[in-house]
């Protein structure tokens, strides 16, 4: 094996231990929603949960984000119009729904988001998501 290859090796594996050490509050379920967050959510709402102006609204810090769980897992399973305002700002874009992503999937990634990006709010549950997949 060469030089380069054990040390890119060594690297992958420091930031693997140092991603689990980080976060010992929200635990696993931030841990996995980080990597839902990466597949389904990043390319709108960006890696820091910045947005992008005028487009996809931040995440951090927002009504939704910190409010009501309820709303906040139907903006995830219905999508959102880009009519509705958020916090007084206006974005082009839509909200897909992402009701195709398992309830686990929704609580992970929404406990993720709510203990990043300076955001700091209670864990959400798979019986959560369960709750409000079953209203219509
Ligand atoms: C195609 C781009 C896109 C994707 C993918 C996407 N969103 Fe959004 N999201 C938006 C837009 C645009 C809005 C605002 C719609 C409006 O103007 O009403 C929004 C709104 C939101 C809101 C409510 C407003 C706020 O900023 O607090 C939350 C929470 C949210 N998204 C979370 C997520 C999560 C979690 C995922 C991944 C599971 C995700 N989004 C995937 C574009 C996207």
């Amino acid at each position: 094996m060469k030089k380069w290859m054990i040390a890119a090796v060594l690297s992958g594996l420091w930031c693997i231990s140092d991603a689990q050490t980080k976060k010992p509050a929200a635990g696993s379920s931030a841990a996995r929603g980080k990597k839902v967050y990466e597949q389904y959510c990043l390319t709108c709402h960006q890696v820091d949960g910045s947005g992008v102006p005028r487009m996809n609204p931040p995440l951090i810090k927002t009504s939704y984000v910190l409010g009501e769980k309820s709303t906040l897992i139907q903006v995830v399973l219905k999508g959102l119009e880009a009519s509705v305002p958020i916090d007084d700002e206006y974005y082009s874009n839509n909200m897909p729904p992402h009701d195709f992503l398992k309830d686990q999937e929704i609580a992970d990634v929404l406990t993720y988001i709510r203990s990043n990006f300076g955001n700091k709010a209670s864990a959400v549950t798979a019986a959560e998501v369960k709750a409000e997949r079953a209203k219509k």
